[in-house]
């Protein structure tokens, strides 16, 4: 019991037992290590590590180094859904698997930093028992989201099932401490609001004279065409894409007006509100020391299209903070990321990328200890995190070094390559568990 006491607890068979975890320690294998040739670039890592190994020796193998440094674990076991799958066999009594799961999780817990946070994917499974698990492990009051993530479409063998067509996973979100926490804002693109529908045809001019012109008339106008002859000029999917590009660039010209109540406004902005129903058809502002001014016509609000607006990927997009609800990252072509297959286990690079905007900056370590095919060390490593990934199947020389070698050679352009702008460059460790004195080998 780590993170408190709360009264509440879960009992399974064998809770009181242990591991005995003797000390192994991490032996390289340098013929498996690898490092980009050259300098390295800015913002490139090269002391990442990748562990083969049962993750319980691994995680306490760890601690010497790395105790209170992790600043983002993000694992995903195996979801116990009792399937033996290609690559590793999913499905072990529930006391037990429980009663491993709480035995890395604690030592886990203990390499994270004090504004670390744990990401843990699951399916309903074991969702509930987890949930409770990690409470008692990390303090309730550290349990800051439960994460939907859309994982598959209601489609194939599983929708002729009877019940309901299971289509999502789950993502818990600890911090080792609330109060330390920093997490950063993290937008997502939505599309186009159609109700800024006006446009400031003259800008340049004092606000008091801006006269406002419906939006399609301004698009049509820039391109040279009458209003209605805009589909066609366009088509109609390109239409969208019009109205988009032309808002995006100018979006301080782009407004709506919006119902506003009197109490809803200080009392400086009452009285403009009101000079604007008295004198109509003219914008008129009341201006906010810390706030940007209000703007008012005809008794409405001026609300402007840049306040939508959010630097996402870099690019200005329409945002929206990023919700509990994640069902835009389902990509079509996940089998094909990292050039390796990895059935039913692989997750989106998009969705790694998500999980480190959210709890990293550059150069931070993150640790993945159900490495698979090694998608975090991947994402981490685009993304100029450092990176150590702990995995005990054969996975993790024919998946995780090759791939996290075309990811160095710059030769993967699969998954958030392009996004995050990732040319190549770093390197890693490859280690094994050294054999404790009693065991015949490192596994
Ligand atoms: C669902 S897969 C992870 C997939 C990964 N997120 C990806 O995108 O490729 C779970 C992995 O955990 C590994 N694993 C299970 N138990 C482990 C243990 N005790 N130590 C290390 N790895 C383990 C399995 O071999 C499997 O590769």
């Amino acid at each position: 019991m780590v993170g408190g006491h709360t009264g509440l607890e879960l009992l399974w068979a064998g809770k009181s037992d242990r591991p005995i975890l003797v000390a192994r320690a991490l032996v390289e294998d340098p013929e498996r290590s690898y490092r980009a040739p050259g300098p390295a670039a800015p913002g490139v890592t090269f002391d990442n590590r990748i562990v083969r190994g049962d993750n319980l020796h691994a995680l306490q193998a760890l601690q010497g180094e790395f105790a209170g440094r992790i600043r983002c674990i993000y694992i995903d076991p195996p979801f116990n859904t009792g399937q033996s799958l290609e690559h590793y066999h999913d499905g072990v009594e529930h006391s037990e698997w429980l009663g491993g799961m709480r035995d890395r999780l604690e030592l886990a817990r203990a390499l994270l930093a004090a504004d670390g946070s744990l990401f843990v994917h699951i399916d309903d499974n074991e969702l509930g028992y987890f949930i409770v698990l990690l409470d008692e492990i990390f303090g309730r009051k550290n349990r800051l989201s439960v994460a939907t993530f859309k994982q598959s479409s209601v489609s194939g063998p599983k929708a002729r099932n009877p019940g309901l067509v299971s289509t999502t996973n789950f993502i818990l979100y600890y911090a080792k401490d609330r109060a330390a926490w920093r997490p950063n804002r993290v937008y997502v693109r939505i599309p186009r609001d159609k109700r800024y529908a006006s446009w400031i045809g003259n800008f340049s001019a004092p606000h008091s004279e801006w006269r406002l012109i419906p939006l399609r008339q301004a698009l049509a106008a820039r391109h040279g065409v009458e209003p209605r002859d805009l589909k066609q000029r366009f088509g109609e999917g390109g239409l969208e894409q019009a109205f988009e590009e032309f808002v995006l660039a100018e979006p301080e010209r782009v407004v709506q007006l919006a119902r506003v109540l009197p109490k809803d406004v200080n009392r400086a902005a009452r009285e403009v509100l009101e000079a604007s129903r008295i004198v109509p058809d003219r914008i008129h502002r009341s201006p906010r020391a810390d706030l940007d001014d209000y703007y008012f016509m005809n008794g409405k609000q001026v609300l402007f299209y840049a306040a939508k607006t959010r630097l996402v990927d870099g690019r200005r997009a329409t945002g929206q903070a990023l919700s509990t609800l994640w069902d835009d990252l389902l990509s079509n072509n996940i089998h094909n990321e990292g050039g390796v297959r990895f059935t039913k286990g692989k997750k989106p690079e998009a969705l790694i990328k998500r999980v480190l905007e959210l709890s990293t900056a550059p150069g931070d370590w993150v640790l993945d200890s159900f490495a698979g095919s090694g998608t975090t060390g991947a994402v981490a490593q685009k993304m100029g995190r450092r990176w150590i990934l702990v995995e005990s199947g054969d996975q993790c020389e024919t998946h995780v070094v090759p791939r996290l070698r075309s990811v160095i050679d710059g030769t993967d352009r699969s998954g958030v390559t392009q996004v995050v702008g990732w040319e190549g460059g770093g390197g890693f460790r490859f280690y094994r568990l050294a054999a404790p004195a009693s065991a015949p080998d490192g596994r």
